[in-house]
């Protein structure tokens, strides 16, 4: 997954594709159009506010294009101070096409590679992404009713092609403190009742490198909030009968596929994030849980905080067919989580 997505010269990320919006192979909330950007700068800047004039950090990360970024910055309210907007890009490619988005753009941004560029004594502000971590490479394991423990699917290359195939039994992922390490490429251990019932073949996708991205983040901030926007499920709903066959696919042309093998670097891989790995990932950290919900309480929580008096009306004229996609239960307002998580 991770060579298909971000392979240099053939991942689908990399390869020079425009894989969002109409004209690609899935929608964001992002490619819905501006308003969930200036909802999202209204947050953000409210967030911001008690740091006042002490430059605090904006960070985004997985900004893909910059769209969301230019969306945020253009719609900044006027009567916050402007913030230091950082884009964490470690693709030099990715990194390019944002400059040339944000060329026109009225305020600063900066890039980092990664996290070492940044102030050793940890960031104040906040870090935050869109539709990130659902697109880190996932582990697959799958459950062996007989034998009762998981296995690993790997990937084998067969004469026709790729195959899935047995590996051994993953190592339990013990953290120091008794508790699952969602970091690594394991499963928690089960309760009896689940073992002696789980079907066989029962598939789970697990993304360590998402909930290392998490742990990464999270102990960089010294000072702030820790954000995420994307589709997911707590583990005890990844456990779900009707989650039987996991949750990775892939989109293309914006249908929806199991078949992860085809069109290898010409479509995309994802698969739900797990909200339980990031919640409990955060709080080992040290970071405080203040926020989960729907997308669509979430903005509508915003929306109801705007104030028509100093110039940032609710909805404006046109923007009720975004307001609807962004919310509706129907499109992307349930699917769609918030976690949010804040330090000290
Ligand atoms: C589904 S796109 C998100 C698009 C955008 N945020 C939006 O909402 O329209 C996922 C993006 O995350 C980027 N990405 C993957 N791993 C990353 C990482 N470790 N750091 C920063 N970006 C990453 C990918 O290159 C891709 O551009």
């Amino acid at each position: 997954m991770e060579r298909a997505l971000y392979d240099p010269e053939h991942g689908y990320y990399e390869a020079g594709s425009r894989p969002v919006g109409r004209s690609g192979d899935f929608y964001t909330s992002v490619s819905v159009g501006p308003l969930f950007g200036r909802l999202m700068a209204a947050r953000l800047a409210g967030w911001l506010e008690p740091y006042g004039s002490s430059a605090p950090l904006l960070i985004e990360a997985g900004a893909h294009d910059g769209q969301l970024a230019r969306d945020i910055l253009a719609a900044w309210p006027p009567r916050f101070a402007p913030p230091r907007y950082c884009i964490l890009e470690p693709s030099p490619r990715r990194r390019r096409r944002q400059r040339e988005l944000l060329a026109s753009c009225p305020h600063p941004v900066q890039w980092l590679a990664d996290w070492s560029e940044l102030p050793p004594a940890g960031i104040r502000g906040v870090i935050f992404s869109n539709e990130l971590l659902d697109a880190m490479p996932i582990h697959r394991f799958g459950w062996d009713a007989r034998r009762q423990e998981w296995f690993e699917w790997g990937v084998a290359i067969d004469p026709v092609g790729f195959a899935w195939t047995r590996l051994p039994i993953p190592a339990a992922g013990i953290g120091p403190t008794g508790a699952h390490d969602w970091t690594q490429p394991a499963v928690p251990l089960l309760p009896e009742e689940l073992r002696a019932v789980l079907p066989d073949g029962f598939t789970v996708d697990l993304s360590p490198a998402a909930a290392a991205w998490w742990r990464a983040a999270s102990s960089r901030l010294a000072h702030g909030w820790l954000v995420t926007l994307d589709y997911g499920l707590d583990w005890e709903e990844m456990l779900d009968p009707s989650r039987a066959a996991g949750t990775l696919r892939a989109y293309r042309q914006h249908r929806v596929s199991d078949d992860v093998f085809a069109h290898l670097g010409a479509q995309d891989l994802t698969a739900h994030v797990n909200w339980t790995a990031l919640r409990e990932t955060g709080e080992s950290a040290g970071l405080r849980t203040a926020i989960q919900t729907t997308q669509a309480a979430f903005l509508t929580g915003i929306l109801a905080g705007t104030d028509p008096a100093i110039g940032e009306p609710p909805l404006r004229a046109g923007e009720e067919r975004q307001w609807i996609a962004l919310t509706h239960p129907d499109h992307l307002g349930w699917s769609f989580r918030i976690l949010a998580q804040c330090a000290p």
